[in-house]
């Protein structure tokens, strides 16, 4: 059989420094693989000098973690050294920890066991005499890779003669050229998107109408209720609703009532016509006291230009959301992530200047001259705006944070015009022990982050219900997305404090490993998905990502079919994270598939849990509001696996059923689940994607 790792040798051409030292970093480091950032020879991963528990090193290489080296030694090197550890350039953040592993033709030779911040350099010697292949490993300590700097300092081997040795990463599958599985839109009207819509009484209410088909086309809605209008020609939906004036009995979670506009509930049929036909769907506009009824779909800064992000930039992002045409496929928030505000200490110009001004009120640093006008030009598009801050007096990237001044914070975007927040955690755990007399350090040095995290609820809610209280008394719906990393299982209390999101997990990376450890392990929360609340797996990895240095995602084609059908069951939070100006059609055809978009934003807001596991095949499956189900048969494994699938219990649904591929767009079978089967191949780390309904 056809084998699929194939290994990146590099051919060297270096001479080491005598023929008994061959040093580390005279080979080609470039080529290992590492989940965040790029080998540096010489210097941490992210540029500065090598530094272990404040002692500088030379010489040697800086990684992250998970990172893998391998080494063709061919018995010719005899010891191996280095002084490795987690670089001080993090700043003792907590979050770190990280293992390195010596193996030697697949035996582990050397471990240093966990590692952390701060710790001063361990050193590392091992005999490597006679050993063939020599693999250098960095693991995240099963953990996740959050701020997992690493370094082999020093490293070196003592040779009988050998000048140099080849170097590969570690195994990767190969690349796949891109295919296109979903049809082209047709040219008459489709009405696609969400088809129910929270929104609080008296708040601004803007809906795009998303329909694909031949321009021009002109929309119009039946029964849309006083209050709101409908532009004809761009399909804006805007005004605002009032407070429902009674709410039966039954209307306990009202969202899904639909037979009584007194209780906030309006049905509404939007219709979009164009030259060669008309189309017509059923929205439900539900005025009450949620938001975020189908999980929220737009974009954001972060994946892509991390800390170069600035207005321009933005609204060249809320540009492209239009031009590409996603806007006509539901997708809505363009949010800006860390950055926009000035920076503690910061060499870059841009970021310079006064954290608040004399009021209090919060500074945009230089690239966002005009925060106003950046919403309201994003919202004459037809989208909305989304902001980023943290709860700590410092954001994760060392920028102003909201700490004390929540409600002026909140105000303050609300005047604005943001419609999201995403609320981050840094920095606010040393800043409640310095409040609570446990601390001189108070207002905290950016970058002090090393107060433990807490443990109790009380403590992990808190900041997040004074920001939600703060977010609640606008007069404007701000869609509430904690970012906390999953601590305190955030899930089962996320909504207590006002979330509509909140992050499961650490960051995410564009590679196999992040995506899929994250991806696949999201059954513990599903059970805390429901309208208005949903659990985040992390910003999409797919397009132009690389958080300040642009690359084609690391993911091959098919792993990137399985990160959007996995989230869409997951019905998390889509928020692409690439740069829209540099999408492909691969990359786009990804992001405009209406029958897998429909999936995540299914008005029943389940949540897929795993349903099988059989060697590499895992099996999703997701009720679905019209009783079917979308099931995600994903391989995990590196080889193709073909099957005859006919054990249907799990999907949940018995009888003759119709299956339909959701990528392709077409019906794939009629079966009986009771003697039929199902032919599925799958591609290596790739999915299919079906749906299953009852056939009438
Ligand atoms: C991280 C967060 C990222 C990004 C970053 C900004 O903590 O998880 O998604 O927002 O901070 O500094």
């Amino acid at each position: 059989m056809k084998t699929l790792f194939y290994p990146l040798l590099a051919a060297l051409t270096v001479t080491s420094v005598s023929a008994e030292t061959v040093w580390l970093d005279d080979l080609n480091l470039a080529v290992a693989t590492q989940d965040f950032g790029a080998p540096q020879k010489n210097k941490s991963v992210d540029g500065h000098a090598l530094t272990l528990g404040g002692k500088v090193f030379e010489r040697g290489f800086g990684t992250h973690a998970d990172s893998t080296l391998n080494l063709k030694l061919d018995g010719g090197a005899q010891k191996f050294s280095a002084r490795v550890g987690v670089d001080d350039e993090i700043n003792k953040n907590p979050s770190a920890s990280i293992e390195f592993i010596v193996r030697g033709d697949d035996k582990v030779l050397w471990q240093s066991g966990v590692m952390r911040a701060g710790a001063a350099a361990k050193a590392c010697e091992v005999d490597v005499t006679g050993v063939t292949a020599l693999e250098l490993a960095v693991s995240d300590a099963d953990d996740g890779i959050s701020f997992d700097h690493a370094d082999w300092a020093e490293a070196k081997f003592e040779t009988a003669g050998a000048k140099t040795f080849a170097t590969s990463g570690g195994a990767v599958l190969p690349p796949v050229a891109p295919y296109i599985l979903t049809p082209p839109a047709p040219v008459t009207p489709r009405i696609n998107g969400a088809s129910v819509v929270g929104v609080r009484p008296g708040s601004p209410f803007l809906f795009t109408i998303p329909a694909t088909g031949d321009r021009p086309m002109s929309f119009s809605a039946k029964k849309l209720p006083s209050g709101l209008k409908l532009d004809a020609k761009t399909g804006h939906i805007t005004g605002t609703l009032p407070r429902p004036q009674a709410v039966p009995a039954d209307a306990k979670g009202g969202y899904f009532l639909t037979h009584d506009n007194v209780s906030g509930n309006y049905t509404v049929t939007l219709v979009a016509k164009n030259s060669l036909g008309t189309a017509e769907k059923e929205l439900r506009i539900v005025c009450g006291d949620r938001i975020a009824l189908t999980p929220p779909m737009g974009w954001n800064s972060w994946n892509c230009f991390a800390g170069e992000v600035s207005a321009e930039r933005v609204k060249r992002a809320a540009d492209a959301m239009v031009k590409s045409g996603l806007i006509n496929h539901g997708w809505t928030y363009v949010n800006v992530d860390d950055f926009w505000q000035n920076r503690h200490n910061s060499k870059d110009p841009t970021l310079q200047g006064a954290f608040r001004d004399v009021q209090g009120n919060i500074v945009p640093n230089a690239r966002f001259p005009d925060m106003k006008g950046l919403a309201d030009y994003i919202h004459k598009l037809g989208l909305k705006a989304g902001l980023y801050s943290s709860p700590g007096p410092w954001t994760c990237g060392n920028c102003t944070g909201s700490f004390d001044r929540e409600w002026q914070d909140a105000a303050k975007y609300a005047q604005w015009g943001f419609d999201y927040l995403k609320y981050d955690w840094c920095s606010y755990a040393p800043a409640m022990e310095a409040r609570r007399g446990n601390s001189t350090n108070y207002p905290l040095a950016a970058g002090s982050w090393s107060g433990a995290h807490p443990s109790s609820h009380a403590d992990l809610m808190k900041p997040y219900a004074i920001m939600h209280e703060a977010l609640a008394a606008q007069p404007r719906d701000i869609v509430y997305s904690l970012c906390q990393y999953g601590m305190g299982d955030v899930w089962e209390w996320g909504d207590q404090v006002g979330g509509n999101c909140w992050r499961t997990t650490g960051d995410i990376t564009d590679t196999w490993k992040s995506m899929s450890s994250i991806g696949f392990n999201q059954d513990k929360a599903a059970p805390f998905a429901k309208p208005g609340n949903w659990n985040d797996p992390d910003m999409l990895i797919v397009g132009e990502v690389g958080w300040g240095n642009l690359h084609p995602t690391h993911l091959t084609v098919d792993e990137q079919y399985t990160h959007i059908s996995l989230w869409c069951l997951l019905a998390a939070p889509l928020l692409i994270g690439c740069d829209m100006e540099k999408f492909d059609d691969f990359t786009l055809n990804l992001l405009s598939n209406d029958e897998v978009l429909a999936v995540d934003q299914d008005p029943l807001g389940q949540q897929a849990t795993c349903v099988l596991k059989d060697g590499h095949l895992r099996a999703y499956a997701k009720k679905l509001a019209d009783g079917s189900r979308a099931v995600g048969f994903f391989n995990l494994g590196t080889q193709p696996l073909n099957l005859s699938f006919s054990a249907f219990s799990p999907v949940g649904l018995a009888g003759r059923l119709t299956v339909r591929d959701l990528w392709r767009q077409k019906e794939v079978a009629q079966l009986n689940t009771a003697n039929g089967a199902l032919l599925l191949a799958i591609p290596p780390h790739g999915v299919v994607l079906y749906r299953f309904t009852p056939a009438k």
